[in-house]
């Protein structure tokens, strides 16, 4: 990839040698504290002994974890892509979060302080969890739920949400987890794939002051065909609200659940069992259920949490700001952290509800040393105000982690200096939900950071940049990221679809996993992340593609064609953009944009209603047909257009700018 003509990432953004040179002037370095180094979980060492051995590393990893049968083998990887890790091992995840620590005398630490959006909170310890995922295993198989059987998780931010994963690895039931912010369409669409027998749900949960209904939205996926297999639904009561009721398919949680026996006996599973599927949009198609199993990604999980936070699990307070619902909040709010011991926060609301410093006031409230976000919420709390962090004692932390997007050094840095006193490290973490667990980070006690730089893969973890041609570039260039080695928390296969998980992934580059983000190195070969190469919007931290909003417009009677582009926005990272062409005969008055945005709220969720909807005439296309979507970025952003040469028809483009209201 040539970096001296000007690169499209699909990030919205486009990379041009100018702002590349911007980033990689960044030379303010930051070394670790002293005394973490000192008491460093992870030192330099590491690296070497990852190098000279890697697969050994990885089973020393595997001995982290309590295996009903030790595994003999570390790696099979006799029909690549298709890995087995600690393939004849048995063990239980839930075991290994939950009943062993209770063994090893610790079932009084405090495992989870919730917080409640409200302001109404709860302390589970180990030894109370234990009970809790015990009596939901109990409840799972009186529903007639049987290993293999896969449940669907349709809830907030409350512990049963944890409860009920644990409960599913419990029994050997993979979870499908669906974010509660997804519409009944998106959580239909994810049961049927899935082929879900149960959905553990809630009323609804505590979203900006208010009560937000769930249950409705899994009332209404189970109108929908395909979704019939669904025997049961398991509903938490959390907020009261009214809720509609099918006898005989819906159950009370609190009717259920608390009448269990609160002793439940753990099955060891193969360490290459079903543990979660988790869906992910792609540019194409409907979305990917990417599929985990048990021991290497628990292996992994623990590892990447206990080496990239420095997790002491007798001191330290962790809180990671992620929704269970997306991977992030699998792998470091319930499966990592509760594999090492840890104690850890789980909230159930916004950062600004009922105010802007509820954040930093829980930190405060519950001391906590390790805090795990997003870019895209720093961004917002830098919007607020220095002032209101100031206003609370921080003194606590010790760890700041980023995840989920590049972050702009400036972020990074205010994340540091007005979060961290100017004195904690900030690991800036690269992985993907395909991932399953932490890639790409520097190590808080090893590392020299750079803002804006994830830096060095994990030991044990291989990675590097390549160009078109596969080939590695050298420092100082830019091109893809790639994954050169398998690693124990890789996704498995896309569910139900093994073509779909070669093609998508490992057909790219012959042998390696390509990632879909493009990369630089720097002189010093290290990796900056420059957001994704295909047409993946990244909204708040959140992924949305663009073809399925676009399928969303166009499944409006009025819409005829629709293209969606995402536009460089200060405050989300981007922001959707439409542009549609109305069927003959459809007025383009006022209400309509409203009715479009609404529609697509209705079929995807909020998070994917498009920013602006622009009616037009015609759409820039190639002679093949192909949307060009860099020139209508380029009209979404204000820009001088790029080249019109490829286009059928280049007066398209004056006509859609004539469109134009006034920049946005
Ligand atoms: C994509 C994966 C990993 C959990 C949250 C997102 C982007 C993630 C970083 C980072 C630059 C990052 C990549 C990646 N991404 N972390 N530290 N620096 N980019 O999981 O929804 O599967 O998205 O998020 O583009 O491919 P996901």
């Amino acid at each position: 990839m040539a970096w001296d003509t000007t690169v499209t990432l699909g990030m919205g953004d486009v990379v041009s040698n100018e702002s590349l040179a911007n980033l990689l002037r960044e030379e303010r370095r930051f070394a670790p504290p002293a005394d973490l180094a000192a008491n460093a979980n992870v030192t330099a060492e590491a690296y070497e002994r990852a190098k000279a051995d890697r697969l050994g590393f990885w089973a020393e990893q595997a001995r982290r974890l309590t295996w009903a049968a030790e595994p003999s083998e570390t790696l099979d990887w006799s029909n690549p892509p298709f890995a087995k890790w600690f393939a004849d091992g048995k063990l239980n995840v839930a075991y290994n979060c939950v009943d062993r620590h209770v063994e090893n005398g610790l079932g009084d630490r405090v495992a989870i302080h919730f917080e409640g959006e409200p302001g109404d909170t709860r302390s589970l310890t180990y030894a109370e969890l234990q009970r809790e995922v015990s009596r939901a295993a109990n409840a799972l198989v009186e529903l007639g739920v049987r290993t293999g059987d896969r449940v669907a998780i349709y809830m907030p931010m409350i512990p049963e949400t944890v409860i009920a994963m644990l409960a599913c690895a419990r029994i050997g039931a993979p979870h499908s987890v669906v974010f509660g912010g997804f519409s009944a369409d998106a959580l239909a669409t994810r049961i049927e794939d899935a082929d879900a027998r149960v959905v553990i749900t809630a009323d609804g949960g505590y979203r900006r002051g208010k009560p937000s209904a769930l249950k409705p939205a899994v009332d209404e996926a189970l109108t929908r065909p395909g979704t019939d297999k669904v025997r049961h639904v398991l509903v938490v009561r959390r907020t009261g609200q009214e809720v509609a009721w099918a006898e005989g398919r819906d159950v009370w949680w609190h009717e259920l659940v608390d009448r269990q026996p609160d002793q439940h006996t753990p099955e060891a599973f193969d360490a290459e069992h079903p543990l979660f599927i988790l869906y992910t949009s792609g540019t194409t198609g409907k979305p990917k259920g990417i599929l985990h199993t048990t021991g290497g990604y628990l292996t992994q999980i623990a590892y990447t949490h206990q080496a990239v936070f420095d997790l002491k699990p007798e001191s330290d307070v962790y809180w990671c700001t992620a929704d269970v619902g997306w991977v992030t909040g699998h792998s470091y709010i319930v499966y990592g952290p509760l594999a090492n011991g840890a104690t850890e926060v789980l909230y159930e609301g916004t950062p600004d509800t009922p105010h802007q410093g509820r954040w930093w006031e829980i930190v405060q409230k519950y001391g906590v040393t390790i805090l795990y976000t997003a870019p895209t919420a720093i961004r917002a709390c830098m919007k607020w105000g220095d002032d209101i962090p100031a206003k609370f004692d921080l003194s606590s932390l010790r760890v700041l982690g980023s995840v989920g997007e590049p972050i702009n050094p400036e972020a990074w840095i205010w994340y540091r200096k007005h979060i961290g006193a100017d004195r904690t490290p900030v690991v800036d973490t690269w992985w993907q939900t395909e991932t399953g667990g932490i890639m790409i980070s520097p190590l808080p006690g090893v590392t020299e950071t750079k803002p804006g730089s994830a830096q060095v893969p994990l030991p044990g973890i291989s990675a590097t940049v390549v160009d078109d041609d596969a080939n590695e570039v050298p420092n100082g260039s830019g091109g893809y990221l790639v994954l050169t080695e398998p690693w124990p928390s890789m996704l498995r296969t896309i569910w139900g679809d093994d073509q779909r998980y070669l093609d998508t992934y490992w057909s790219r580059f012959e042998g390696r996993y390509f990632a879909g983000d493009g990369a630089k190195k720097d002189d010093d070969g290290d990796i900056w992340l420059l957001g994704r190469v295909d047409d993946v919007m990244l909204v708040s931290g959140h992924n949305i593609s663009t073809t399925e909003v676009e399928s969303a417009l166009v499944s409006h009677p009025k819409v005829a064609e629709a293209a969606v582009v995402g536009a460089t926005d200060p405050q989300t990272t981007q922001a959707i953009c439409a542009f549609v062409i109305l069927r003959g005969g459809a007025a383009e008055d006022d209400g309509l944009v409203e009715e479009l945005r609404a529609h697509v709220a209705k079929q995807l969720g909020p998070i994917a209603k498009p920013k602006r909807i622009l009616p037009v005439a015609e759409l820039p296309k190639t002679r093949s047909g192909k949307i060009m979507r860099r020139l209508l970025r380029d009209v979404a952003e204000n820009r001088a257009l790029g080249d019109v040469t490829t286009l059928t028809d280049s007066s398209v483009m004056e006509l859609i700018q004539s469109k134009l209201p006034t920049a946005a």
